[in-house]
């Protein structure tokens, strides 16, 4: 059985690994209609639920919707192929990581709207971060694309691309950052004696908990902090640790500061010889 809002006839996944694939994922779950969806990928491996071809040519009635789920480093080989098939009317969103709307615009210049999605992983488990940004397309448009990710997880529009890119350093990599924190603590149960299999559980149900609670309360973070550790006991003690000269802020400001580097690094490379012209001489 479908339900939900449905993907414009047909719609086009261009790449459909691990982010794009999670998408469909989420939209699966969500009882989103499929049939009416390609997957263009060059191993033509299967995605569930949707047709999947291995080349452009393959894929049969031009798309209503596009979307481009390659890595950034393929736009200039697949963008020339791809641009025959679009037409006014056709939306393009983007989920390539830097690669800047103007850069888009530039490869498709003939097409209706693009717009950029910047999503993370749990996405497909529809708890995922989609933030969207676009400079050109219309309300109708707009509020087609809130309703087909909002299944998803939470979907903001972001009004400038330096949000966009934001929103891509803290929640489209933070499953990764997440990720290296779980494991810190499961190592360190290990170390306290767990066994590896009890220690993960631990870690990952605390973080699980913690987040779920904090967001159904609202509750600010310090306040959590504060509510687990009593003065001068274990917890406090612990904390004295990561917030001596804010030694976590520090590291996670440094962490993002280097994917924000290679976000800026991409979006050079993906400019165009005259759009990067002109952005060096402004
Ligand atoms: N991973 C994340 O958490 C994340 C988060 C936000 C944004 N993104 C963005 O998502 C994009 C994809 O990342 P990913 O992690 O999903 O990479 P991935 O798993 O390597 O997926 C890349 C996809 O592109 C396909 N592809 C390669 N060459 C192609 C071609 N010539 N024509 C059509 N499709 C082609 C691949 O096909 P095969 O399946 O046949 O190999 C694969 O399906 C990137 O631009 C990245 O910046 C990723």
């Amino acid at each position: 059985m479908t339900s939900g809002p449905a993907l414009p006839v047909p719609t086009w996944f261009v790449g459909c690994g691990n982010m794009a694939g999670a998408m469909v994922a989420g939209w699966r779950m969500a009882g989103v209609d499929l049939s009416n969806a390609i997957a263009i990928r060059p191993s033509a491996t299967p995605v569930e639920g949707v047709r999947t071809v291995p080349t452009i040519s393959d894929a049969g009635r031009p798309p209503q919707l596009v979307v481009l789920g390659f890595k950034p480093q393929k736009l200039d080989e697949i963008a020339p192929q791809l641009r025959q098939f679009l037409t006014s009317k056709t939306i393009v969103v983007s989920i390539l990581a830097g690669v800047e709307a103007a850069s888009l615009r530039h490869r498709f210049p003939g097409v209706g709207s693009i717009v950029r999605a910047m999503p993370n992983l749990p996405v497909a488990i529809r708890r995922g971060v989609v933030a969207l940004y676009s400079e050109d397309s219309d309300e109708p448009a707009r509020q087609l694309l809130s309703n087909l990710f909002a299944p998803l997880g939470y979907v903001p529009w972001v009004s400038d691309e330096a949000k966009l890119a934001a929103v891509g350093s803290v929640g489209g990599a933070g499953p990764a950052y997440v990720a290296r924190f779980i494991a810190a603590l499961t190592k360190a149960g290990e170390k306290r004696g767990l066994s590896r299999e009890l220690a993960q559980t631990v870690a990952l149900e605390t973080v699980l908990g913690t987040a779920w609670m904090a967001a159904s309360s609202g509750e600010d973070m310090e306040s959590v902090a504060r509510r687990v550790a009593s003065p001068n006991g274990t917890t406090e003690a612990g904390l004295a640790v990561l917030d001596r000269d804010q030694v976590l802020d520090q590291l996670i400001a440094v962490t993002i500061e280097a994917a924000a580097r290679r976000g800026a690094e991409l979006a050079e490379e993906a400019k165009a010889p005259q759009l990067a012209e002109s952005a060096r001489l402004s």
